[in-house]
């Protein structure tokens, strides 16, 4: 059994004493169902971070709407966050803290201004609610070049207004019984966007120098000094480094450090990444753990109070960043939100019972939002569904056989046998993962899912059988009363000339390293395969292009988007979106590219020199078992990318959900 020592060792910040060094990162935008209407608590907002109370973290970062009227923007922002916009919320909060404090736990309020981050949401969302913020403010204004939007430059007295709107939602939140406050200065809001040259370009005492670009952040620190008074932990959220060309820098974000603690911060929270950079605030599956461990290290070292470092980590990873030093206590997001238990299986040594986060994306993709608009996860599905998610004993105990041993018919299985039933799961492999496995061969730290899902069909007791291909005579003998289907998908191929020739080679073959590929190299795909498979090859040191009948990175998750087009751009990958695949020959493929001149679009013919083209054209599903076990079983399901070519949420919501209905 491993033991994680330091993550359970009790922390100081200021005066405040937290059980342990694990906390749950501020999660607004994405649980926007929380709390309407009227920002005043629910039970499904409380029953979603006392999860994470009883589960074990030692402190937990809320979100909240914070300053008054008419600086309120999380109420365009983030509507239906815990509210403390005045006086008459202050109660309601209140419910919140002692709830959670019932457990041992602490919890701070965050208090953000989101500047000119609104416009888009403004442009989109007309707060009419809220008129008001529809005056959307920034260190310098401009035309915001997406939407169109004028910001507006804020005024000295504006800027007054402001802070004491800081020092006010301090008071509040106090009142509200939050064990500190913490000051939102990152991710490209509004003190951010004073902090950085890209944004701030005022000539008065709010621009210009470092000190000058600082001065707003203090002030916002030293008013609300003055309202909670000296023994009340201040936590100033920053950002460790910009990663954008004329943004703030580690070495900046050294010095800011040294101002904040100055100005009276008793703790530093360092975080990354405005809008343009958000794959660093939310680093996702292409990127390594705690990338950002490295920045809270070095401004640790220039100031003496705790750090607090975020990004990508897990417990093992948050244990090795607090031996090492980087930081005093680790904060996670989407691990909490994948496994509101993680704390207490670190502690008990139980690792691999942790549901672990892929850093899929997914919870923060609008494509996989619930009905009600609140972000779901892939692997847990009682995300933000704590009240009413239960995995209820089957009312007769069925035999059911379960195909394919993919993500979906993993967690069909598990939930089958974890409510009773008799379940055999058959795959045709010599192991376990379908697509999935391609994906951690290349990735190995993906590969965690398909460990706990394993590990989940153990326990449950499903019989797992494989190396042999389920046919419908098997099902016949085997006589159950219900069938899963969850065979999967293939990849697809093109109907063009030449593409059965010597050259040409289907993308997972590349990652799973089965062919000889040459160094010229065109894939034919921009999705997310297409994309991976380039990066691959180019890593390797091959020369890649894509061309892409569409767009580029069509369906990728904006955030996993970003990192991918970071890596792509950096190994020269050649981009070719709208262009057709013609024929392919020995020497490469001819394709149309179209330039999208109007009025008649202007396709042009182009050559690819290529000595492997590599195919990434999406996958088929292989659901020919589903039409021939009609009639010889009473229950036959067809779920995951047997059903239709998706995603891993999908087949893992639908192997749980065929898992739940049987
Ligand atoms: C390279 C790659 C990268 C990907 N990246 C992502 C990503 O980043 N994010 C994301 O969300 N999704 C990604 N996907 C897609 C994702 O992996 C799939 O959507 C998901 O895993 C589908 O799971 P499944 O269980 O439905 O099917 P599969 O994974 O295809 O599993 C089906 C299984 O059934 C078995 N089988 C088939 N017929 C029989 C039979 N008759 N008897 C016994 N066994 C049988 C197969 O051998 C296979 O193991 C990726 C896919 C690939 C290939
Ligand atoms: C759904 C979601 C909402 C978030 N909302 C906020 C927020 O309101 N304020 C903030 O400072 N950070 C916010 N974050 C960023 C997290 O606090 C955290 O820094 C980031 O997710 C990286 O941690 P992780 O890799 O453990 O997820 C949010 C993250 C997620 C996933
Ligand atoms: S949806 Fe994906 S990234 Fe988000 S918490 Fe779940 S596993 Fe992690």
């Amino acid at each position: 059994m491993q033991t994680l020592a330091k993550l359970f060792e009790p922390g100081r910040i200021g005066t405040m004493e937290v059980k342990n060094r694990i906390i749950l990162a501020p999660l607004g935008n994405g649980f926007l169902f929380a709390t309407k209407p009227g920002g005043y608590l629910t039970d499904r907002h409380l029953a979603f971070y006392e999860a994470r109370a009883k589960g074990g973290v030692g402190m937990i970062q809320l979100s909240v709407s914070a300053l008054g009227r008419p600086y309120a923007t999380g109420l365009v922002f983030g509507p239906g966050l815990l509210s403390i916009v005045d006086d008459d919320h202050i109660a309601s909060a209140r419910k919140f803290t002692d709830a959670i404090h019932a457990h041992g736990t602490k919890v701070t309020f965050q208090i953000t201004h989101h500047g000119a981050v609104i416009a888009r949401s403004v442009a989109q969302r007309p707060p009419v609610e809220y008129p008001e913020l529809m005056r959307v403010v920034a260190p310098t204004g401009k035309r915001d070049i997406l939407t169109g939007f004028e910001t507006h430059s804020l005024t000295i007295d504006e800027i007054e207004g402001i802070i004491e709107a800081f020092g006010q939602a301090a008071r509040r939140g106090k009142a509200a019984g939050f064990d500190a406050v913490r000051i939102q200065g990152c991710h490209g809001y509004l003190i951010h966007q004073f902090l950085s040259p890209r944004t701030n370009q005022r000539t008065d005492e709010y621009g210009g120098s470092i000190e000058n670009r600082c001065r707003f952040a203090c002030e916002v620190t030293r008013r609300v000094r003055e309202e909670v008074g000296p023994d009340y932990p201040i936590i100033f959220r920053m950002n460790g480094d910009d990663f954008l060309e004329g943004g703030i820098t580690l070495e900046d974000a050294v010095q800011h450090g040294r101002f904040f603690v100055e100005a009276g911060a008793d703790a530093l929270d360092v975080s990354s990444g405005p809008f343009e950079t958000h794959h660093w605030q939310f680093p996702g599956m292409q990127q390594p753990f705690a990338p950002l461990a490295r920045l809270a290290g070095t401004i640790k070292k220039a100031v003496a109070v705790p750090i607090i470092t975020a990004g990508k980590i897990d417990a093992l990873n948050g244990e090795r960043i607090l031996k090492e030093g980087s930081a005093d206590f680790i904060q996670m997001a989407r691990a909490l939100m994948a496994d509101a238990e993680l704390p207490n299986k670190a502690r008990e040594g139980r690792l691999l019972d942790i549901r672990p986060c892929i850093y899929c994306g997914h919870c923060q993709n609008p494509a996989h939002r619930a009905e009600d608009g609140a972000a779901q996860c892939t692997v847990n599905l009682a995300l933000g569904r704590e009240l009413e998610y239960e995995v209820e004993p089957a009312d007769r105990r069925k035999k059911v056989v379960v195909i394919g041993g993919g993500t979906a018919g993993m967690e069909a299985a598990r939930t089958l046998a974890e409510r009773g039933h008799e379940v055999s799961l058959h795959e045709e492999a010599d192991h376990m993962g379908g697509q999935w496995n391609v994906l951690a061969a290349y990735r190995p730290e993906v590969d965690t899912l398909l460990r706990y899902q394993e590990r989940g069909l153990e326990q449950a007791g499903v019989e797992v059988r494989l190396n042999h291909k389920l046919t419908a005579d098997d099902v016949r003998e085997m006589a159950p009363d219900a069938v899963v289907v969850a065979t999967g998908a293939r990849p697809a191929s093109l109907d063009v000339p030449g593409v059965d020739g010597p050259n040409v080679v289907q993308a997972i073959e590349v990652l799973e390293e089965s062919v000889v590929v040459g160094q010229e190299v065109v894939i034919i795909g921009g999705r997310l395969v297409g994309l991976d498979t380039a990066l691959f090859l180019a890593e390797r040191g091959k020369s890649v292009s894509i061309i892409s009948r569409s767009k580029i990175a069509r369906g990728v998750d904006h955030n996993l988007k970003l990192a991918l087009m970071e890596k792509l751009i950096a190994h020269g990958v050649r981009l070719y979106p709208n262009t057709v695949p013609d024929s392919i020959t020995e020497r490469g493929v001819n394709a149309w590219w179209d330039s999208g001149e109007p009025p008649a679009k202007d396709h042009v013919f182009v050559f690819f020199k290529a000595d492997t083209v590599v195919l990434a054209v999406g996958a088929r599903s292989d659901d020919g078992l589903t039409e021939a076990l009609s009639g010889l079983a009473p229950e036959v399901y067809t779920i995951g990318d047997a059903a239709g070519v998706r995603d891993v949420f999908d087949a893992i919501h639908e192997g749980a959900d065929v898992g739940r209905r049987i």
